[in-house]
């Protein structure tokens, strides 16, 4: 268990570096398990999700080692076919390693990753499309097992464009046989990151960043390095909360146009906004403007920034919509918010948002990692001490989180402590 204390209200100035993304790195690490050689990852950000998805690789018999922010794997060996559900009930995104090692043994064996804090999380898409490439599945048990001689090329119309499916359907099609086409796919950055790593290694991918993703699939792949692109939701994180605390901060390492729309959406709240190559600096004085706001696949507005954006429109001088498109349960940290003053109606996926002058600090728990985040944003905002009890969720997401908002200015410090 984690500890945060905050001292608020707190004004953020400064300039921060941004990590490399997450949801990127682990999905690459997952396709390493399909390459027969040495994968060198660069700009790897160390939270604990990443150390999590190297204890997977080892229990499936890759090397695999984190020194600074590289991150060197190979499984050149041979690899194991089940991640367990030990393994896959830490952390989800372990799925990922249903389409590589279908792709690369022609077995697999993961545990279903169940639902988590935001919400039902069924991984239908990633079935349906891998059984169109030929792969046949028995769940049974909490276990997935799929079987596929070697893995087919054909035409997958996504119902909804997963992240995880695209994904998972991606990496299969690498060394399937024949040419897969992904129609309906996410569009998300990391998903072009994963298909230019993957194309580095002799993957031929192409479209990826587009909803259509052609695939034509190779007989082996090799040896790759690969600089993981800037994390856009830790960098959306700590713009927000420049606005949300009327600061000024300067975001370095970072892709702009990943961010257009948030950055929009916090220039419609009156933050002023400067774009350079690789850094964005946002600056912002008084209460945010209210705004109506809709979470959508990329690039639609992330999900992933609805909580700290829950706060930002805390502090507006109206009244603000806020409608969560992406996962069903995503306002159970609005409870934890109210407690400190805010005043949000839930109403099924929307968010009602009055914008109130005042908050006050409050003892709050964290659900998930994102929520965490926001509410030490929300306590950086509110008059007084808030202390956020987190079972070690914030450190999944975020690389060096508190010394990064000690750096511009954020009275908080964090102490561990035996679960309560
Ligand atoms: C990824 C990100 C997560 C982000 C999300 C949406 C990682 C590790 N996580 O999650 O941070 O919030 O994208 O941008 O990259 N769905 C189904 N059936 C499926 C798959 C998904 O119904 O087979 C539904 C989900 O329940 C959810 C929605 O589709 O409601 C979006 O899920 P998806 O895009 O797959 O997100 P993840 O890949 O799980």
């Amino acid at each position: 268990m984690k500890t945060y204390t905050l001292q608020g209200p707190a004004r953020l100035e400064g300039e921060l570096e941004i990590s490399g993304a997450k949801n990127a790195t682990l999905k690459m690490m997952a396709a390493a398990l399909m390459i027969p050689g040495e994968v060198v990852l660069r700009r790897v950000p160390r939270i604990t999700d990443v150390v999590l998805m190297i204890d997977v690789l080892r229990r499936l018999g890759a090397r695999a080692a984190l020194e600074g922010n590289t991150l060197t794997m190979d499984a050149s060996g041979d690899v194991k076919e089940e991640a367990t559900y030990e393994l896959v009930s830490k952390m989800r995104a372990s799925i990922q390693v249903l389409g590589p090692l279908l792709a690369r043994l022609g077995r697999a064996r993961v545990a279903m990753p169940g639902g988590d804090a935001i919400g039902s999380r069924p991984i239908d898409l990633h079935i349906k499309g891998l059984t169109r490439m030929g792969a046949k599945f028995t769940t049974e048990h909490g276990y997935v097992e799929g079987v596929a001689d070697r893995l087919h090329g054909t035409r997958v119309l996504l119902e909804f464009p997963s992240v995880g499916a695209t994904e998972n359907l991606l990496m299969a099609g690498v060394l399937a046989e024949g040419t897969t086409v992904v129609e309906n796919a996410a569009r998300e950055p990391e998903i072009q990151d994963l298909a230019s790593f993957l194309n580095a290694a002799g993957g031929r991918i192409a479209g990826a960043g587009t909803n259509t993703i052609t695939i034509e699939g190779v007989d082996s792949l090799s040896a790759v390095e690969h600089e993981v692109l800037p994390d856009r939701i830790e960098a959306g994180t700590y713009a927000i909360a420049a606005a949300a605390t009327a600061g000024d901060v300067t975001l370095r390492g970072v892709r702009p146009d990943h961010l257009e729309l948030p950055l929009q959406k916090l220039e419609d709240a009156g933050a002023e906004i400067s774009r350079n190559n690789d850094s964005v600096r946002v600056r912002m004085s008084g209460r945010p403007r209210p705004l109506d706001l809709v979470t959508l696949p990329y690039p639609g507005f992330p999900t992933d920034l609805q909580p700290p954006m829950m706060v930002l429109l805390s502090r507006a001088t109206g009244p603000s919509i806020l409608t969560e498109n992406v996962f069903e349960a995503r306002f159970l940290f609005v409870d934890e918010m109210n407690r400190m003053g805010s005043q949000i109606r839930v109403e099924g996926h929307h968010a009602v948002i009055k914008g109130v002058e005042r908050m006050t600090g409050a003892p709050v728990r964290a659900p998930d990692i994102r929520a965490g985040a926001a509410l030490v944003l929300c306590g950086l905002c509110a008059e007084g001490e808030t202390v956020v009890y987190d079972d070690g969720h914030i450190e999944r997401g975020y690389e060096r989180f508190v010394d990064k908002l000690r750096g511009i200015g954020a009275p908080i410090s964090v102490t561990e402590s035996a679960a309560t």
